[in-house]
């Protein structure tokens, strides 16, 4: 076996060259498993993953729906083809018999790496010292379990880009102030939507003296977001927009709200990536749409739709590389674990942080 292959997954994988990886002999076998595992196992994909991934899903989805049927399954299994803050969010909705597994443990987030709970307390206690108002915090799902259960602690809640106004209002509407993280894009998109000028909006940089902000700053804002992007959606900019509406003016722009504001602002339209593929399927044959989002799922809807012209709105082509980690070969070793009932690269998160994450996840439900 190759060396590169050479990780915990090992014991689980079939004993062949990289080129045979790859080949259908791992496609047939993961076919067979997932039929014998069929009554203990369910298989959930979010849309970013890749063709050869996601045609094993059984559910697939935007966060908010991958969350919510977390949240409704029975089977024991749980196999999560996404990224690591989304299994773990299915670990803390799923009951405690129930196990999730991520078929490869390298598939983080960059934007959730881009806040700790360390960055995240320090940052609440200089805020709430420097103002008298009630700061209510709301965090993008897209974080780590320990930011989850900060919100859950601090009657706060979570958010994803498909509910992000209704949590936002809902915020708003039981404090004064709004701390938003780590996307500060989804934040200041959100918020501007919703009618808070720029001028009543800060940025905490966790990576400057207190978050490069001064008391009066804090005083006078009504939302402090995060310093954190999606380095995938950051790829897309207002150069590429413009370019587009010379060169193919009938052309439709729609984008997700992890887009920068500039590109957000002046686009057609915006929306998770559900929201996106429900706006492609309902536009009318022959359209041409130029999608901000990233591009595994903009190809597939390329090719879902062939009366339709889908392409991506940046020529380079923007690619999660997380999301792009999980491969069939990963799914493989995972369905063999299971089938020797020896799950590998089980997602659990603590007891305790699980319960206050569970509160906030809760939450965010009820007011979705
Ligand atoms: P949604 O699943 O909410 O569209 O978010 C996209 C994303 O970046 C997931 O990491
Ligand atoms: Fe994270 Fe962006 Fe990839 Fe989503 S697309 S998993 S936010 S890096």
């Amino acid at each position: 076996m190759l060396d590169l292959f050479k990780n915990k997954q090992d014991d689980f994988l079939p004993d062949v060259t990289e080129e045979q990886l790859n080949d259908e002999k791992v496609i047939e076998e993961i076919w067979k498993l997932k039929e014998k595992l069929a009554d203990q196992l369910v298989i959930l994909g979010h849309h970013y993953q890749q063709d050869d991934v996601i045609q094993f899903a059984d559910i697939t989805g935007d966060s908010l729906k991958l969350a919510r049927e977390a949240a409704k399954l029975d089977k024991k299994y749980i196999l999560f083809c996404g990224v690591h803050f989304m299994a773990e969010t299915a670990d803390m909705l799923s009951s405690e018999e129930q196990v999730v597994i991520l078929p490869d443990l390298n598939a983080g987030c960059s934007m959730a790496d881009m806040a700790n709970r360390e960055q995240i307390d320090k940052a609440w206690a200089w805020l709430n010292q420097h103002t008298e108002d009630k700061i209510v915090p709301v965090t993008y799902i897209n974080c780590d379990a320990h930011l989850k259960a900060f919100v859950g602690d601090n009657d706060g809640s979570i958010c994803t880009s498909s509910n992000a106004e209704k949590i936002i209002e809902w915020a708003l509407s039981r404090g004064q102030k709004l701390m938003f993280f780590p996307d500060q894009h989804l934040g200041r998109n959100t918020c501007f939507k919703m009618g808070i000028p720029l001028e009543e909006m800060v940025v905490y940089n966790p990576n400057m003296q207190y978050g490069g902000l001064t008391p009066e700053q804090v005083k006078n804002a009504k939302v402090i977001l995060w310093y954190g992007y999606c380095s995938v959606h950051q790829g897309f900019t207002v150069e590429h927009i413009q370019a587009l509406r010379k060169d193919s003016p009938e052309t439709k722009i729609i984008v997700h709200p992890e887009c920068n504001f500039d590109v957000w602002k002046n686009a057609d339209d915006a929306g998770s990536t559900s929201y996106i593929i429900d706006a492609i399927e309902k536009a009318p044959a022959g359209s041409k749409i130029a999608v901000g989002t990233e591009i595994n799922l903009v190809n597939r809807l390329n090719a879902k739709y062939p009366d339709k012209n889908i392409t991506s709105l940046s020529p380079y082509q923007c690619l999660c590389t997380t999301m792009y980690r999980v491969r069939p070969r990963w799914l493989l070793s995972s369905l063999r674990a299971i089938d020797r009932s020896h799950p590998i690269n089980v997602i659990k998160v603590p007891k305790d942080i699980a319960a206050s994450g569970l509160k906030a996840l809760d939450r965010m439900l009820d007011i979705s």
